[in-house]
């Protein structure tokens, strides 16, 4: 363990869902990697004691992802439990007083943001936070006020460089990969602007509701939820210069430029939806006008990409769950020899379920040698058991002191300055019937040229032609 490792992980929010589903696997899986030997405390307003943290961790493990005998066999005893209100200095007292020797811990916070200000309060007054780093989960403040006061109160209390703002779409390998590929592939660079690429779309699809989040979700919408925080990074991901440096701020300034270069968006770009059902969903208003599906459009002003419209869409009760972006690229010029309408190339890079980069190239047809059809050249794999997850890398990262992996908060402001305006702009929500791409009026007004893709949930094997022109 380097000098600048949390030699003690607290986390805040331990009885809450998240813990349950994603924390306490992650830690199993760190541990089983040998990247976690330091205290674990938990820290929640419950009446729980050590006893009943420990017997949740287990069952978290049993039922997300299996609990493995002798990971757990080290896990338990590192573990801690603090039962007390966040409103309480007792509480800290006691966080203080479990941390031991520990003099950098690294403080989780796994609790809404309307908490953040006191638990930040508190852990400077109780002396816990020195040394100490902070982890913060998004939703990050709910539009670029709010994230400023956030801001405000965190680097009231730890310099930007202790504070990390998790983005576990930032963690996912595909989205990773996408930089690597794009960086490491020279056949790509030269065709990666807008003298060569015609539009770019993002498609975050999800075949299920809200998952009985109904109060979390009705203050919230896909905007916020995923657009301006998972989107984002994908898109800053493909269209990043190259940065000067692997360190993480040579990365993160790279993103921001990104973001600096998009306009924010315009209300008559949008297209807001809500599945039929949402508002019988527990925890929504009556009449909610909150949007379960989002289609936008917005513009990159940079040297590489002025011109090349970006179409994002997301939501829920979609026909399939799938992130997929398509760069299609512009038409070949029509020759003798290549007739109107020969399909145009396009890259695909999917980032779930599996990872999948293809590439669509126009060959001859088998049957009519005069025709020309679509093929998809495929290289695509589902994770493999024992890969990292998101939340296992973003911890990991976060206690080594690795921010490559988190939101500055230049970006996370430029971020809500892009939507900010059409979050405040009361645009219409249109209805849609679940399992289906949105609402029809997506179609007259935000299509990408060429359509938008359907992407499709047909298994894809490793290397395979997907589409073979009759
Ligand atoms: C979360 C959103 O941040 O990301 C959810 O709050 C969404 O609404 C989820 O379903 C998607 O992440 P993943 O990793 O499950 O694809």
């Amino acid at each position: 363990m380097s000098n600048s490792h949390s030699d003690a992980l607290v986390f805040f929010g331990a009885t809450g869902d998240l813990a349950y589903k994603k924390i306490f696997p992650a830690l199993q899986a760190m541990i089983k990697r040998g990247t976690l030997n330091v205290p674990v405390i938990g820290v929640a307003k419950a009446g729980w004691n050590l006893d009943q943290l420990i017997a949740r961790a287990k069952d978290s493990l049993e039922q997300h992802g299996g609990l493995d005998a002798a990971a757990w066999g080290k896990l338990r005893p590192l573990l801690g439990y603090v039962d007390g209100d966040y409103a309480d200095p007792a509480t800290f007292v006691a966080v203080r007083k479990a941390l031991g020797n520990a003099e950098r811990p690294a403080h989780y916070l796994a609790i809404p943001p309307m908490l953040f200000e006191e638990v930040v309060e508190q852990l400077v007054k109780s002396g816990s936070a020195k040394g100490a780093r902070i982890i913060v989960e998004k939703p990050f403040g709910h539009d670029l006020a709010s994230a400023q006061e956030l801001n405000r109160i965190l680097l009231s209390a730890f310099p930007e460089s202790s504070i990390f703002r998790i983005d576990h779409y930032l963690a996912k390998g595909p989205v990773h990969n996408m930089v690597s590929f794009r960086f490491s592939n020279a056949i790509l660079e030269p065709i990666w602007n807008r003298n060569y690429i015609e539009s770019i779309q993002i498609t975050m699809a999800e075949d299920f509701g809200i998952q009985g989040r109904g109060s979390f979700y009705d203050q919230t919408g896909t905007i916020r939820d995923v657009i301006q925080n998972h989107i984002f990074q994908v898109l800053c991901n493909l269209a990043m210069e190259p940065p000067a440096r692997n360190d993480s701020e040579s990365m993160r300034d790279e993103k921001v430029k990104v973001l600096k270069a998009i306009p924010p968006i315009d209300p008559k770009d949008l297209v807001r939806g809500q599945f039929r059902g949402y508002l019988e969903e527990k925890g929504v208003a009556a009449n909610s006008k909150m949007e379960t599906f989002a289609a936008l459009r917005l513009e990159v002003k940079s040297w590489r990409w002025d011109g090349v419209p970006f179409y994002i869409r997301s939501g829920k009760t979609m026909p399939v769950t799938c992130t997929e972006v398509i760069a299609r690229f512009r038409k070949p010029p029509t020759t003798n020899i290549t007739e109107p309408g020969t399909p145009q190339n396009y890259m695909r890079f999917r980032i779930s379920p599996e990872m999948t980069v293809a590439m669509a190239v126009s060959v001859t047809s088998q049957s009519e040698t005069d025709k020309r059809g679509e093929v998809e050249l495929v290289a695509s794999r589902h994770p493999r058991p024992g890969e990292m997850e998101a939340y296992e890398r973003v911890l990991c990262d976060a206690m080594a002191g690795d921010a490559t992996l988190f939101a500055r908060q230049d970006y996370v402001e430029e971020a809500w300055r892009i939507v900010d305006p059409v979050l405040k702009a009361d645009t219409p929500v249109y209805p849609y019937d679940i399992h289906t791409w949105g609402p029809k009026e997506v179609e007259g007004k935000v299509v990408p040229p060429g359509g938008w893709d359907r992407p499709s949930d047909e298994e894809a094997e490793d290397f395979r032609v997907i589409k073979d022109p009759a």
